[in-house]
Parts: C-alpha cells; sequence; structure tokens
C-alpha cells in the first residue's frame, strides 16, 4: 500500500465520456465520483441493515444442482459451509470461485467483496497456508464480511482492505487468483480496475470474473435512460464485446467465456434494483421490459502473461 497515488485515466468528465455511451443520450449527467459516491453509500446502508434473504441473483436456492454447476453457480455443498450473514449479503450474479482453479497455499482477491460468500468458499480452497483478501470500499460491508469469516472459523486466513478498486493504492504483484462477483458492471471505469487487478496478480497468475453485461441490439436511449441513474446493476453495464476488449488491452490473454446465463424478467427487475429496491432508485418497468432477454451474466477466465 505504498505505491504513488495517480490516476489511471486522468479526469472523466462524463457518461457520454464511457463506451457505452458513444451512441447514448445522457439524461443527467452523474460524475464519476457521484456515481461511486451513490454505489458505496447504497451498498453500506444495505450492509449496515444486515441484508435480506431475498438476493437479486440467480443462486443455487432457485435452480437444480446441475443447472448451478453448469452455469458457474453456488452449489448446494458450496451454500452448506457459508454463515447465514454472508448468503443475506450476497449479491453476485454467479460463483466465480467454482471456475477459478484455487489451489491449496494460493492468495486470491476478491475485487468487491461484499459481505464475504467468495471469500469464505475460497479460503476452504486455500486452506490453512493460503490467504484470502477482501477488498471494497463499504466499510460496514468490510465488517460484516469479518464477522462472517470469524463465524466460519476462518479469520486467520483473511485480510480487508477498505479501498476503492478503481484506486492505484492497491498493492502490486501478491495475488495468485483475482475474483470478482457483480462488481465491476457498477464502477464507471472498468479499464481503471482491469488495470488493478493486472496490477495486483503475479505473473502467470489469472482472474475469474462473474459480471453483467449487455447483448445484442440495445436502444440506446434506454441504456442512457438506466445509466443516468446507475440502477442496481444495469446501470453500468457494457456491451459484453467492449468489456472484453477492455479486459484484453489491459494486458490479460486466454480470455475464455465458462458461462453465460441471460436473465429473466424477475432475475432483471432484481438486478436493476440491486442491493434490493429499498436501497436503489426507482425506475421504469416499461423501459426495463426493453432490456429483456439483453441483460447477461457472464462468467469469464483470463490469464495475466508471465512476461
Ligand atoms: C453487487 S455487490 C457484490 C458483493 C459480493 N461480490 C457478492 O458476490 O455478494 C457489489 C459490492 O462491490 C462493492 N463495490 C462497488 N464498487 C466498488 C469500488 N469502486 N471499489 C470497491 N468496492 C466496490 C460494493 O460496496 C459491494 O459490496
Amino acid at each position: 500500500m505504498n505505491k504513488p497515488k495517480e490516476p489511471c485515466c486522468g479526469k472523466w468528465e462524463g457518461p457520454e465520456k464511457m463506451s457505452l455511451s458513444k451512441a447514448a443520450i445522457p439524461i443527467k449527467e452523474l460524475s464519476r465520483e457521484e456515481i461511486k459516491q451513490e454505489v458505496k453509500t447504497r451498498y453500506d446502508k444495505f450492509a449496515e441493515e444486515g441484508g435480506s434473504a431475498e438476493g437479486c441473483c440467480p443462486l443455487a436456492r432457485e435452480s437444480t444442482e446441475s443447472f448451478a454447476l453448469e452455469h458457474g453457480l453456488y452449489s448446494q455443498e458450496d451454500l452448506a459451509l457459508i454463515p447465514k450473514l454472508a448468503i443475506n449479503l450476497s449479491r453476485g450474479c454467479g460463483n466465480p470461485t467454482s471456475f477459478a482453479n484455487i489451489q491449496p497455499g494460493q492468495v486470491v482477491a476478491d475485487f468487491g467483496s461484499g459481505g464475504g460468500i467468495d471469500l469464505v468458499l475460497a479460503a476452504h480452497k486455500v486452506g490453512p497456508t493460503g490467504k484470502v483478501i477482501g477488498i471494497d470500499f463499504a466499510p460496514h460491508m468490510i465488517e460484516r464480511a469479518k464477522q462472517a469469516m470469524k463465524e466460519a472459523g476462518l479469520s486467520n486466513r483473511v485480510e480487508f482492505i477498505l479501498l476503492d478498486i478503481e484506486n492505484p493504492q492497491v498493492p502490486d504483484n501478491i495475488a495468485d487468483v483475482v475474483i470478482s462477483n457483480c462488481v465491476i458492471n457498477l464502477c464507471p471505469c472498468k479499464p481503471c480496475v482491469y488495470k488493478q487487478i493486472y496490477e495486483i496478480l503475479k505473473p502467470g497468475g489469472h482472474l475469474a470474473i462473474s459480471d453483467i453485461v449487455a447483448i445484442g441490439d440495445v436502444n440506446p436511449e434506454i441504456l442512457a435512460y438506466f445509466q443516468s441513474i446507475w440502477s442496481g446493476c444495469t446501470g453500468g453495464a457494457i456491451p459484453e464485446d467492449e468489456y472484453f476488449k477492455i479486459v484484453s488491452e489491459a494486458g490479460f490473454s486466454q480470455l475464455k467465456v465458462v458461462a453465460r446465463h441471460t436473465l429473466g424478467p424477475k432475475e432483471l427487475d432484481e438486478m436493476a434494483s440491486c442491493p434490493g429496491k429499498k436501497f436503489s432508485p426507482v425506475f421504469s418497468e416499461e423501459k426495463l421490459a426493453q432490456l429483456q432477454g439483453k441483460i447477461v451474466s457472464t462468467k469469464f477466465a483470463a490469464v495475466k502473461p508471465k512476461e
């Protein structure tokens, strides 16, 4: 944590500068810092209140075991390892630990670790000689995740960093694996996040990400509408091909999609209001219907070359 503090992408000038919005008309311009403050407030309040059992994501509880395994979701065996607190705070869109190939003794960093669901699973996989690092910018999320790790008896395998994952103070060359679950869609500068993921990984390390993206022909005005209120995990969702271009441009190779799941109407509604309707702005149901079939949870892996 002793790196010089330099912005990775200079001044961010507003939604029209984001790749998604090339053709979009911003309704209300939110600055990058306003978006992050808004996101932090939503998730921090949600964590302070302890979360709720209604997730916004296709968790294994709504699917069969074989569907869960095929789609990179939590198995019943995974869920049995997780304290209720972390389940109630879980707001992911997959289970990156299921395809991250985590080995005993490794160091795993979780970008946007939230209530700690994936930290628990990763800590079991790295075992007593490994370590997991939870990074999140919402103080109550960090507190809850600490509590969850304690309840799971895994406190000695975890470290936490309270930090914005776009921030260049993320430490360099310490992780074998980076996981992230439904977080980077929330970040206004996705290239900044992938730069930090690249830097925290050791050469030859790899990432396993579950995130929300847009596919197909989406009306740019509809996207701009959801972007203008940065609604849930749809407001910052960008087209999948643009997203993968960002990952490649950050320096990653061997990008491989391991599973994809198009959100159904209920999942889409919940995802657009993540972490819950009480914490997220009200949106037009009519406009949401126009996104149906076009918002996808994608799970992929990629490698930082050995140089
Ligand atoms: C949708 S929740 C997912 C949490 C967790 N990964 C899970 O699967 O349950 C998003 C999490 O990312 C965190 N987050 C969003 N943007 C962030 C940023 N720029 N820096 C650090 N944490 C961020 C939020 O505080 C929240 O805990």
